[in-house]
């Protein structure tokens, strides 16, 4: 009889213990460690410029990093390196020859083309033997003649294009409208014109 009504009680302290534990935990959690993020700057970079992949709240307690090509973290995907104990930078095998790495994380890749588009990924080892790892895509744009990404020239053809067919329609309208009061026109005023030259002549 007693199971019943203690089953309920019992079930709810732990998950609100719990449910306030975890919210000690968040709360206690970003002073100590602010989440690393990766800006691209610019945030959309045509072929042939260059783009730093930029690091933000790179740890105090670093032991080293490491970019990588891709979405995982994998010897052979390995651009460049950087162990902060010796400070030195090691070129990895993804690397193209056009990375160059600063020692605050970040990453600037110059003459970057449409092959380059893709993840990439920041892994960052700590002193304390915690890893954490921020992936970005990078999104590379065909720069077209007129200096302006080929979807920007593709919106204003469509533009030019619906702009035309608009006026053309308008025109056509027009056209349309006039020759309609011109086919009626000839009649009556043209009747009563060479009417009236007879009748004064009578
Ligand atoms: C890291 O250094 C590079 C080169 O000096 C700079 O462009 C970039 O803004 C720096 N990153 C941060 C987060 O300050």
């Amino acid at each position: 009889m007693e199971p019943p009504s203690a089953l309920p009680r019992g079930g709810r302290v732990p998950w609100q213990e719990l449910l306030l534990a975890v919210s000690l935990l968040t709360f206690w959690n970003p002073p100590t460690t602010a989440q690393v993020t990766v800006e691209l700057v610019p945030p959309n970079a045509a072929e042939g410029k260059d783009v730093l992949l930029r690091v933000h709240n790179l740890p105090v307690n670093l032991l080293g990093f490491g970019w990588f090509k891709g979405e995982t973290v994998e010897p052979r995907s390995e651009i460049v390196s950087y162990a902060a104990d010796s400070q030195e930078i090691t070129p990895g095998l993804a690397h193209s020859g056009r990375e160059t790495l600063y020692h605050n994380g970040s990453l600037l890749f110059q003459n970057i083309n449409l092959e380059d588009t893709g993840y990439y990924t920041v892994r960052i080892l700590k002193r304390n033997f915690q890893i954490e790892i921020v992936t970005r895509r990078l999104r590379v744009y065909r720069e077209s003649p007129t200096g302006l990404p080929v979807g920007t020239n593709v919106g204003i053809a469509i533009g030019v294009l619906v702009g035309g067919a608009l006026v053309a329609a308008l025109g056509y309208l027009l056209v349309r409208v006039k020759t309609g009061r011109y086919d009626e026109r000839p009649t009556q005023p043209g009747d009563s014109r060479s009417h009236l030259p007879g009748e004064c002549g009578q």
